[in-house]
Parts: C-alpha cells; structure tokens; sequence
C-alpha cells in the first residue's frame, strides 16, 4: 500500500468562490494535481542526480545510531546544555526542542547562544555551572563569525575553570574541512557530522539538530520515523493529498499573481512557536533570490512571517483583517493535544463565559482557529491550514520534512536555487572591514 502523510492542509480558503478575486481560480483548482504530478518527476530525476540530498536523511540509520551513540555517555551528567550555533545551526534544534520539551526525563536545561549580544554571554554565563554544563558548537562551515565568538567566550571560561574541553565541548560540523573540524581534532573532541550535500537551514534532520535533541532527551528516533513517512509520502501519496507540492505551489502563486508578498505562518500552539522561526528562516533564505536558475533577474521570494495563535489574535490579527490585503496565511492546527485539559467547574458565567462550560482548553483554542481562519476568509484573505493529528515527535519529523519540501517546490515555482543565500556575505564583508578586517 503506499504511504500517505498523516497531516493534511486544507486549501478551502484560497478559493476564489470563498475569497473572492484575491483567491484561486476553479480550473486552477482543475490543473493543480497534473502540476504537482510535474514537480514531483522534477524531484525524483534530480535526486537521482544527487541534488536535494536532505530527503536522504531519514533512511539514514547509521547517523541516527551515531547520534545516539554520542549522547548516551553523557546523559545524567550535564544540567546544563548550551548549544553554540545560527540560523540553520540553531533555528531547527530550538524548533525540536520547543516543541518536544521533555517532560520529567533525562533531559537538561537547553540553552542557545545563537546572537553576538554581551547580554546573551553573560546571562548563560550567569545561570550555568561550568562543571555541569554540556556545550556543543554546531557549525557546518566551521567559520561563522557569530558561533566563533561563542565558542571563543565559553571555551576561555572552561580553560579558566581549568576543566578538560573534551569533557565539556562536542561540535557538529563538516566532516572534512573548516576551522572548526580542525579545532575539534586539535583538542580530541568528539566531532559529528552535517553531510556535505545538505545546507546549513536544511539540516534539523542531521546531527546539527538531532545531537541537541537527543542530549536533552527528545526521542529522536521516532523523530525519524515520522520524516521517514514524509519522504516516502512524498514519492507514493495521491497527488491530491500531497500537501507540501501543494503548498509550496499555492503560495507562490497566490504571491506572483494575487499579491500576497508575505506567508504567515500561525500555529495555534505555543510549543511549535519556534516551528514558526525556524521556518521564517527557510522560506525567506530560500527563495528570496535575485536571479532565476537560468541567471535571469527576478525579485522572487515571500516574506514569511511568524504568528502565534491565539496569542497574536492580540497583536497581529488586526493588521491581518483590516491592514493591507497583501498576505497568505498559513494555520497549523494540532488536532488532539496531549495532555488536554478540561476546563472544570467555575463562575464561566460571570466572566460572559459560560459556553465554555464542559469544554477542553483545545476545543476552545482550535475553535479559536477555525474562527480566525472564517474571519480572513470573510475578508477576502486567503488562508489555509495545516491539521496535524498530535504534537508527537512522530508528526513533528512528518512536519519539518513537509515543510522543507513544499520550500523546494516553492524555490521550482520561482525558478530559483533554494539552497543557496548569495547576498548575505555583503553585509559580513562590510562589517569585517569596519573592524579592521
Ligand atoms: O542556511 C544556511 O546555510 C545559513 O543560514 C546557515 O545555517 C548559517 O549562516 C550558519 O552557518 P554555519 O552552520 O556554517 O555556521
């Protein structure tokens, strides 16, 4: 039987019948499955060809065991974990982290110093012990200004401390090349690997992401499975289930010929929040491109914009239903939460409360949703949503792995290369010659 992905995306609300001439036209609706049958050829040939080498991950066990094999000797002897990394190096961990806080295991307290922010430094200084205090530099090129600084600070705060680096310090990084490879064989630390082929804001499915995880004591091996379902899904699912093809070319199009230049991205759950970050940062790097594949100019890209729900109903809502009519928004909903909480007994009534007497906290928050989402679409706002039948690690590797795809079938749509990020050295070359550099 083929595999099918357990989350579904409903695109109900990008319909031109339900938002008017800012939606989606029914014969787009018509030729959406054959385009989608397209891009998943195009994928399929160019995996052959070694390109998109981040779908190779989940079948990847001898990684996974790798993993595993590191963090076991160290469970139980760290409070404190601290990990030293940016963007792709410390977006998708914290995502994994967030969303999965372990629960009374054998998990630390997870800390990222992912900024170059004294105060940062300094707060994590202040509330770690040394002693008890697991750091690792997640780096793929080894040179990151940012994560070099870091290491540089809590490294000197180890030797001053006169306590070994190896015992303190594991890295995550290219398997070959860069200063940080050659710093952790200088001083024997323990070193795993970010493949090659798979780019830094790919990379929550590799060590960068999974070593983290599995020292606080996330089950990373479940993780795996649920991004196993997505790749398979991926090349067997039925066309019209195939939410990330479908989003990654909805979204683009809504952009390109409906204007709406920004995605929102609002989970209604507090814990995939740093889902929400990690996601700005793959959307926005990835095809936000000046040139096509073919090197002709294009302003292509969508901004991609994080929400909370029901949090940000109380701060961005409004600018979403009243502010310009320039935005998608992408819901995420989990479906059975669990622990879900019934709401006992008190004065509802009082409160103008009172239907929600006999309720659970997720019935209130997903009618909540699907209230926000009727609302937009009263407006003419195009939105969709995303159902996700638990926050499990099983549904959140499903997730992450979905939502890696539908950017490289956004980045096909635009034409552009997604994993790549030509402009961002501008700014560091600048910066390095006002320090001297
Ligand atoms: O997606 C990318 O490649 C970047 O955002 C990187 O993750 C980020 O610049 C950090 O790079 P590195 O892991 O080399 O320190």
């Amino acid at each position: 039987m083929s595999q099918s992905y357990s989350i579904s995306l409903d695109l109900a609300h990008t319909a031109a019948e339900r938002v008017g001439s800012h939606g989606l036209d029914a014969s787009y609706f018509e030729n959406l499955p054959h385009r989608v049958r397209g891009f998943r050829a195009r994928l399929n040939l160019e995996r052959g060809q070694g390109k998109h080498s981040y779908l190779a991950l989940p079948h990847d066990q001898d990684a996974l065991e790798t993993v595993l094999r590191a963090a076991a000797p160290r469970m139980g002897h760290f409070d404190d974990l601290v990990v030293l990394g940016i963007g792709g190096s410390s977006l998708g961990l914290w995502a994994l982290c967030r969303a999965l806080s372990p629960l009374g295991g054998a998990g630390v307290c997870v800390h990222v110093v992912d900024n170059t922010d004294p105060l940062l430094f300094a707060d994590i200084a202040g509330r770690i012990s040394l002693k008890r205090t697991l750091f690792v530099a997640v780096s793929k090129s080894g040179s990151t200004l940012e994560t070099v600084l870091a290491l540089g600070f809590f490294a000197g705060k180890l030797r001053a401390a006169q306590l070994k680096l190896a015992d303190h310090l594991m890295v995550v990084t290219d398997p070959e090349k860069g200063p940080l490879k050659k710093f952790a064989d200088e001083h024997e630390l323990e070193a795993l690997s970010i493949p090659p082929g798979v780019g830094g804001r790919f990379s929550v499915l590799t060590a960068a992401g999974l070593l983290p995880a599995a020292l606080a004591g996330l089950d990373i091996g479940t993780l795996m499975e649920g991004a196993e379902r997505a790749e398979r899904a991926c090349r067997e699912c039925a066309l019209e289930q195939d939410w990330p093809a479908r989003l990654g070319l909805v979204a683009t199009d809504l952009c390109r010929d409906k204007g709406k230049r920004g995605l929102v991205f609002m989970p209604y759950s507090s814990r995939l929040a740093a889902v929400a970050d990690w996601l700005v940062q793959l959307w926005d790097e990835s095809l936000g491109k000046g040139r096509r594949l073919d090197q002709t100019a294009v302003e292509a890209g969508q901004t991609a914009i994080r929400a909370v729900g029901a949090t940000d109903q109380h701060a961005q809502l409004q600018l979403f239903l009243e502010g310009p009519n320039d935005k998608f928004t992408l819901f995420a909903r989990v479906e059975r939460p669990e622990p879900d909480l019934p709401l006992g007994d008190f004065e509802w009534e009082a409160f103008d409360a009172g239907f929600v007497r006999g309720k659970t906290l997720s019935q209130v928050l997903n009618a909540q949703q699907r209230g926000t989402a009727q609302a937009l679409a009263e407006r003419q706002r195009p939105n969709a949503t995303l159902s996700l039948p638990a926050l499990s690690p099983r549904v959140l590797g499903e997730l992450l792995l979905g939502l890696e795809l539908a950017t490289t079938y956004a980045g096909f749509a635009w034409a552009v290369d997604a994993y790549d990020q030509p402009a961002v050295e501008l700014g560091k070359r600048i910066s390095r010659r006002m320090l001297g550099g």
